[in-house]
């Protein structure tokens, strides 16, 4: 991947000069990333919820705008104009977002996924390429110490050929009734695609099919048609088989867990708990329930992905996750749906 935006310019700069689109959940997480990155300058917080977003701009001492284009005004008059943009908005909002903050030349982090369509993905790579900037997407497991370290496994050959993996991705705290009955966002393209990248990644293969089954957990969303829980099933070209369970509903807790099984072993990413604490007595063990959610389960390696986004900034570090990695992501989560729909396999 080319790496862009004067390079040669921001290699003698200590710090990247920042700004962050959105201030709801993913926007805390990364303000809070980026004012504690000495290599970052925060330069402002950007949200068309002026109010709600005013706690967070307080917090953190930096200027709050309404738009983006109100931002990038105000800070092109001072000497020192934005290196970067991290867009932290719904879906919907990141393709007008990625275009305006590429026509002003800002490197661009959007959350994921770039977008809801592999094409219109595709096409903002194009976008960004064509302005010289890079378009990095968050994919936070890649800056997972776990799911590293189960990377490296299976990529050392310490489980031999791996021939199955199994994931479960279990939300919690479960959704309120209310955001499930009025569709709430499909738990196909809203919960699998981490995982989907992740285990492209893992191994360094692509999907050749993928069959999904979905369910509902009562009466009143299956008439409803809403499906709270899926399985998916895809097969990769070397013939490994994968299945990822997504859930609404993980009452215990944050439950993340993949497991990949080879010819030699198996190579595994656990829970992790809300603390190590364990009580033994006559009815049992009794040990605290898992992480509460992702700002918990993830917080080092969102933090990560923002020092990583300053490397990029800074020293023009290529981001890991490609334009081919968000496109496929993209086309499997698509045939999911599909194949849900149909009851049939898709072959990609
Ligand atoms: N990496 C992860 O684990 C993870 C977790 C949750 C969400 N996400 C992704 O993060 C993105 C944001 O999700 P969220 O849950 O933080 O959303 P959210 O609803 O909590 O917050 C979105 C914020 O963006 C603001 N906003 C909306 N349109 C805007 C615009 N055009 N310009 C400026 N501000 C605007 C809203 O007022 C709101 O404050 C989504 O793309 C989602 O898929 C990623």
């Amino acid at each position: 991947m080319t790496t862009f935006r004067s390079t040669s310019m921001l290699l003698r700069q200590a710090q990247a000069r920042v700004l962050v689109v959105g201030s709801g959940r993913m926007g805390h997480i990364r303000t809070k990333a980026l004012y504690g990155n000495p290599r970052i300058q925060l330069c402002g917080i950007v949200d068309t919820n002026i109010e709600q977003a005013k706690s967070l701009s307080e917090l953190y001492r930096t200027p709050l705008f309404a738009s983006l284009e109100e931002a990038i005004s105000s800070t092109a008059t001072t000497q020192l104009p934005l290196d970067g943009v991290v867009i932290s908005t719904p879906t919907p909002t990141h393709e007008s977002l990625i275009i305006e903050a590429a026509q002003n030349n800002l490197s661009i982090f959007t959350e994921k996924p770039v977008d809801e369509t592999a094409h219109n993905t595709s096409s903002l790579f194009q976008t960004c390429n064509n302005q010289n900037v890079n378009l990095c997407c968050g994919y936070q497991r890649r800056f997972d110490s776990s799911y590293q370290a189960l990377f490296h496994q299976v990529n050392s050959g310490a489980i031999g050929t791996p021939l199955a993996a199994s994931i479960f991705f279990g939300d919690h705290p479960v959704p309120s009734r209310q955001f499930l009955l009025q569709g709430g966002a499909n738990i196909i393209s809203d919960c699998s695609a981490h995982d989907v990248d992740f285990i492209r990644w893992v191994l360094q293969d692509e999907v050749v099919s993928v069959y999904a089954v979905g369910t509902s957990s009562d009466d009143e969303l299956r008439e409803k048609n809403v499906i709270d829980n899926a399985t998916m099933l895809l097969k990769f070209s070397r013939g490994t088989n994968v299945t990822l369970t997504l859930s609404r509903g993980a009452n215990y807790g944050y439950d993340q867990r993949c497991e990949v099984f080879g010819t030699e072993g198996m190579a595994t990413v656990n829970n992790i708990a809300e603390n190590s604490s364990e009580l033994a007595n006559e009815s049992g063990l009794h040990r605290p329930k898992w992480q509460h959610s992702f700002p918990q389960r993830f917080e080092a390696a969102f933090a990560q992905e923002m020092d990583a986004f300053a490397d990029t900034l800074l020293g023009g570090t290529p981001w890991p996750i490609k334009e081919e990695d968000c496109v496929e992501v993209q086309r499997v989560c698509d045939a999911a749906l599909e194949s849900c729909e149909t009851s049939q396999v898709v072959h990609l």
